[in-house]
């Protein structure tokens, strides 16, 4: 089969979007930027070889949680469609369509929603091609403002997943949001499946972002390039070092990247010129780390009611389902 490829940013997304992220995200004190912005071609390259380290465990602990429990998620939530949100290289995914493909038979629907316009294309390249009976679409578009759930929906129910822990890259406010209009999105009978990471020890969470090849490191600089390229700015990337932090208080690892030496970065583009101080963080990413009593209370305040919650043998990682209430 081969899938539709539908890109809902506005043409001028990147341009539009990322000079207001860049403009309030480098002259606010302290310094952020949000991670959307990682994801460029090579960002999403470097992120499918971070999911292959050996100190990244989120990615092999949801596997081995899918690998037992995909038919039994798919079966209890009777869907004819699979959308995933962040869906990348919709690598884990194939565990669901297996499942979604066995039990909907022909007609089985998967939609892949992601900003990365590389990393759609090679997935549902290679699905098309190895799923006969599946129907494939792939649509750009970010999340946090389009959901991909058109008002009229499939034929029969939906399942929508959102795998890997990305949930924890939002702040708690855009999350909150974030829950609360994909409830709102969803039809009865429609399930949520969610894919979150739990809280561990900083000695096993730090090095998970601060891997001892270098490739974490790699990924964080690379939005300085993204910045470069897309508006014209002359960010060194020797001039800065990648960053994790286990933030105990707030429960999240924040990447950050410092400054090396006092520098003014100017972006062309914005007509803006950034100072950085020697030993100054630019913070990109928070990567949030649940307990299952929080994911209960942040998905019960938006409206979804428990429906299955699994984790991998050690713990690590979990996966849960949830119905609209
Ligand atoms: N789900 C995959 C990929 C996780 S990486 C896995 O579990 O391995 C996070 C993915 O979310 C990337 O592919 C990135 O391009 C995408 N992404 C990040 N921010 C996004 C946004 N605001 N809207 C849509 N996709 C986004
Ligand atoms: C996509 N997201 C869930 C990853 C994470 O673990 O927060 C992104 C990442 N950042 C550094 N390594 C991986």
């Amino acid at each position: 089969m081969t899938y539709t490829y539908t890109d809902r940013l506005p043409e001028d997304f990147a341009l539009h979007q990322l000079r207001t992220d860049v403009r309030v995200g480098l002259t606010a004190t302290p310094k952020w930027l949000p991670p959307k912005w990682f994801y460029d071609k090579t960002g999403s390259d470097l992120f499918e070889q971070i999911t292959e380290l050996p100190e990244y465990y989120p990615t092999r602990a949801e596997a081995s949680i899918l690998r037992e429990r995909a038919a039994e998620i798919v079966g209890r939530s009777g869907a004819r469609e699979l959308v995933e949100l962040g869906s990348g290289s919709s690598t884990k995914t194939r565990m669901l369509l297996d499942a979604l493909v066995a039990a909907a038979g022909p007609g089985a629907g998967y939609v892949a929603l992601d900003v990365s316009e590389s990393a759609l294309r090679s997935a549902a390249a290679a699905l098309a091609d190895d799923y006969a009976g599946l129907v494939v679409h792939a649509v750009r578009a970010d999340f946090e403002h389009d959901l991909g759930l058109s008002a009229a929906g499939p034929a029969g129910r939906r399942l929508v997943a959102f795998l890997g822990g990305t949930i924890g890259n939002f702040e708690p406010a855009s999350r909150a949001a974030f829950l609360a209009r994909l409830q709102a999105a969803l039809a009865p009978g429609d399930r949520f499946l969610l894919g979150a990471d739990l809280v561990k020890s900083p000695a096993v969470l730090v090095p998970a972002y601060d891997d001892a090849a270098g490739v974490t490191a790699a990924f964080n600089l690379n939005v300085l390039s993204v910045v470069n390229h897309v508006l014209g700015a002359d960010f060194d990337p020797t001039g800065f070092r990648h960053v994790a932090l286990w933030d105990a208080r707030n429960a999240w690892i924040e990447m950050r990247l410092q400054s090396q030496r006092d520098q003014v970065v100017d972006v062309a583009g914005l007509d803006l010129s950034v100072p950085f101080a020697a030993g100054e963080h630019l913070r990109t990413e928070i990567s949030a780390k649940f307990t299952r009593d929080r994911v209960t209370g942040e998905l019960a305040a938006a409206g979804f009611a428990p429906d299955g919650w699994w984790t991998d043998a050690e713990g690590r990682f979990s996966l849960s389902l949830w119905k609209v209430v």
